[in-house]
């Protein structure tokens, strides 16, 4: 039955190289967004030739809408209802640029030329119309390496090596202040870099179901009444300028643990956010009293009654 069968069968089936005959992508496909397939989902893939990854994506996601690109004008012939074709280069940053402003897609494939400038031109251009939360893919990386390199790889790091540095940047936290700033600005913007065999999968950042989602865990903060969610909430806020909210949540953090002296350092920031001067440096001064060995409190402080005074 078309239901239950797996999205490596339909690809089988429609005989794309994405099945486990060939690349063997589409397991992977299927277990990072098997849970939209019932979902009206868009995905935008580069590369259609004979049209199999369209039809294979036209029957696992029976709601989806897909847009194919490509550079050979007779692919116009698998347009369809659900299925969109666009011609044209993704060596043409105009053209990707006219992509970026028709579509939004939740999932976006490069399985198109492979060369890693098209690969890099196209990610830059249609990255930023990429749905928060949304995927990212490039297949075929291995093109960029041994007898295929001098054809694929157009200098530079490649694709492979360039997602390395972001996903190492990302696991770690910690961009070093020379750092590229292309990376360091996709640091802030994804939400996770994987490899899978042959292909890196990135995730954009789906922070506004986050903070559409505080409220939420305001509420069930309340519940829980445990110091450290509030004193984690707080910062949650200050970084959404929420300082009013910030600075009740940092009070029930110290209300709960009055012995922590991070708690009053935390609500020492936000009050100074809010211009509260005299009252950010009496919450570091309790900092101090309560971890008197500890210099960033102490520098804190310092700095507090340098502002207080200027
Ligand atoms: C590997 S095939 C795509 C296979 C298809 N996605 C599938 O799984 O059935 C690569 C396709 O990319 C197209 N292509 C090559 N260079 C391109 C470019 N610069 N811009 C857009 N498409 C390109 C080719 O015409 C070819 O049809």
């Amino acid at each position: 039955m078309m239901q239950d069968i797996s999205l490596d069968m339909i690809g089988v089936r429609e005989g794309t190289d994405k099945s486990s005959l060939a690349g063997d992508y589409l397991r992977h496909y299927e277990r990072i967004l098997g849970h939209l397939r019932d979902k009206p989902l868009q995905i935008l893939e580069i590369g259609v030739a004979s049209g199999a990854s369209l039809r294979v994506w036209s029957q696992f996601f029976r709601l989806g809408t897909f847009v194919g690109v490509d550079i050979g004008e007779s692919c116009r012939a698998f347009a369809n209802d659900r299925v969109t074709i666009e011609i044209g280069s993704q060596a043409d940053a105009n053209f990707l640029d006219e992509l970026a402003g028709r579509y939004q897609p939740d999932v976006i494939i490069d399985d198109g030329s492979h060369r890693s400038a098209d690969i890099f031109l196209t990610f830059r251009h249609l990255f930023p119309a990429l749905r928060k939360g949304g995927f990212y893919v490039i297949e075929d990386l291995y093109l960029q390496y041994g007898p295929d390199a001098p054809k694929f790889h157009t200098g530079g790091p490649t694709p492979a090596e360039y997602f390395a540095a972001v996903a190492q940047r990302l696991a770690a936290n910690y961009v070093e202040p020379d750092c590229d700033p292309q990376i360091a600005d996709l640091v802030q913007s994804v939400d996770g870099v994987s490899f899978i065999r042959n292909a890196v999968v990135i995730r954009k950042r789906a922070e506004d179901g986050a903070a559409s989602a505080l409220d939420d865990v305001w509420a069930v903060a309340e519940q829980g009444q445990q110091p450290l969610t509030w004193f984690h909430l707080s910062l949650s806020l200050i970084q959404r300028n929420d300082f009013v909210r910030a600075e009740q949540a940092a009070r029930n953090a110290i209300r709960l643990a009055p012995g922590n002296p991070h708690f009053y350092a935390r609500l020492a920031h936000v009050q100074a956010a809010l211009g509260d001067l005299p009252g950010s440096v009496a919450s570091l001064e309790r900092s101090v009293e309560l971890e008197p060995g500890n210099p960033g409190f102490q520098n804190a402080l310092n700095y507090a009654k340098s502002q207080l005074k200027a």
